[in-house]
């Protein structure tokens, strides 16, 4: 029963998780004039979205910045190309102008106190315009990305204080002086500290490298070729093996799900989906274990199909999955080479292994049947053969 109750528990905490990242989201969002942005996130604070399309042919961006505001107050959203926070800030100010319909100005902010103008900004802006419907302002512009850089630190602001009809002054508390962070246009991943985004990320991949991508696989070559060798030692490494992968896979899984549920408006979702099923395949494969039937039981030789296919599903598709991680995450070249060296060492251990695995079956099955035995010796590889069951009756 509890072995029941256990994967239940896991996936009703899995459901929790997927409904709360899906509660916040900014991708139910839609603009006028029917313009339509392929990424958004919502930002933490002030109740604030940013929506984009990113052109790498020519380095722009069109964003449209939305957050909760009344129409007497204005609302703000800045790239700071040099450095974080206001000083230093590239800012797009939108606010109700005089004669009543929404105005826009640029202005480069290098005090504490800036004076709100319209300006130029250190980057090219090609197009702007303000919108206010339904208490909410709406900043549209397209840029060129300071740098051609995708990750820019990014600040948002919002108050309700003019002066000679421009905005003036926010308030110095809670929300208002934590609206800052560093935002990711090809990833889609914001942040508020840069670094521990960096840190999840190379944690995931670490995590899921190692056990999905080279501990399953060692446990595969350990249950294939060790059988004839060391029975039923290899029955106990194999367990050893992929349940520790198991365990470490499922913390790189769950950091996974972390890193897509921040980037909300930017899903990969072959990656995703193939780490959805990978979980689940894994999962299965780990409490089919308790329901595996006995050694001469007729099921046991439709247990065994069924646990080489879904180990060698599994295996197939996390090395796949790793290579797309590498493709999002993108880390230094050195990762990737490193773990083809390993994928392509273990092949090759596989291969020698595979061979003479065959010559000493070969051998045997020669001694054996010289000794006038009608034992299969090459069986004894794919699956518990007699040769095993004299050996070792209880695995
Ligand atoms: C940048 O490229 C996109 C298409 O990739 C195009 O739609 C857009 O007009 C270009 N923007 C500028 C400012 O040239
Ligand atoms: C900006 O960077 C992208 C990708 O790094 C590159 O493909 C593109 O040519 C660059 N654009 C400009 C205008 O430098
Ligand atoms: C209102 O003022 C803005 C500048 O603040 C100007 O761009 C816009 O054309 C004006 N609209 C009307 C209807 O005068
Ligand atoms: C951009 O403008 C800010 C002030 O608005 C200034 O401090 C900074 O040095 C400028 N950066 C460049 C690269 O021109």
């Amino acid at each position: 029963m509890t072995t029941l109750k256990s994967p239940l528990l896991i996936l009703l905490l899995l459901l929790t998780f997927f409904s709360q990242s899906l509660a916040e989201n900014c991708l139910s969002d839609t603009f006028s004039d029917s313009r339509v942005f392929s990424s958004c996130n919502s930002l933490s604070r002030l109740s604030a979205a940013i929506h984009w399309n990113y052109h790498p042919s020519n380095g722009t961006i069109d964003i449209a910045y939305r957050a909760s505001q009344s129409s007497t107050g204005w609302v703000a959203w800045a790239l700071n190309p040099t450095s974080h926070g206001m000083i230093g800030a590239q800012a797009f100010f939108a606010f109700t102008g005089s004669n009543g319909s929404m105005a826009i100005y640029l202005t480069g902010i290098s005090s504490y106190a800036p004076v709100v103008q319209d300006g130029n900004l250190n980057f090219t802006v090609y197009s702007k315009e303000a919108e206010y419907s339904n208490g909410y302002m709406t900043i549209y512009a397209t840029l060129e990305l300071p740098g051609n850089s995708t990750t820019v630190n990014q600040v948002w602001e919002a108050g309700t204080s003019f002066s000679n009809g421009v905005p003036s002054g926010h308030a110095l508390t809670g929300d208002n002086i934590l609206s800052y962070g560093s935002i990711d246009f090809l990833s889609g991943a914001t942040s508020s500290s840069g670094s521990s985004r960096q840190h999840r990320k190379n944690t995931h991949g670490v995590l899921s490298a190692v056990s999905w991508g080279i501990l399953m696989p060692i446990g595969a070559i350990t249950a294939r070729y060790l059988k004839v060798f060391a029975n039923p030692a290899w029955f106990y490494l194999h367990v050893a093996c992929q349940c520790s992968a198991y365990i470490v896979g499922v913390a790189g899984w769950g950091t996974g799900l972390k890193l897509g549920s921040e980037s909300s408006g930017v899903t990969y979702h072959s990656h995703r989906n193939i780490g959805i099923i990978l979980f689940c395949l894994a999962t299965v494969q780990v409490f089919a274990l308790l329901l595996r039937p006995n050694k001469d039981h007729k099921y046991r030789i439709y247990w065994n199909a069924y646990h080489y296919l879904v180990g060698y599903a599994v295996i197939v598709l996390s090395i796949i999955n790793i290579f797309k991680g590498f493709d999002i995450l993108d880390p230094a070249k050195g990762w990737k080479n490193a773990y083809i060296a390993i994928i392509a060492t273990l092949g090759g251990i596989a291969l020698v292994l595979e061979a003479v695995t065959w010559v000493v079956v070969l051998k045997r099955k020669d001694r054996i049947s010289t000794d006038k035995s009608s034992l299969n010796g090459a069986n004894a590889i794919h699956s518990n053969g007699n040769m095993q069951s004299q050996n070792h009756q209880g695995v």
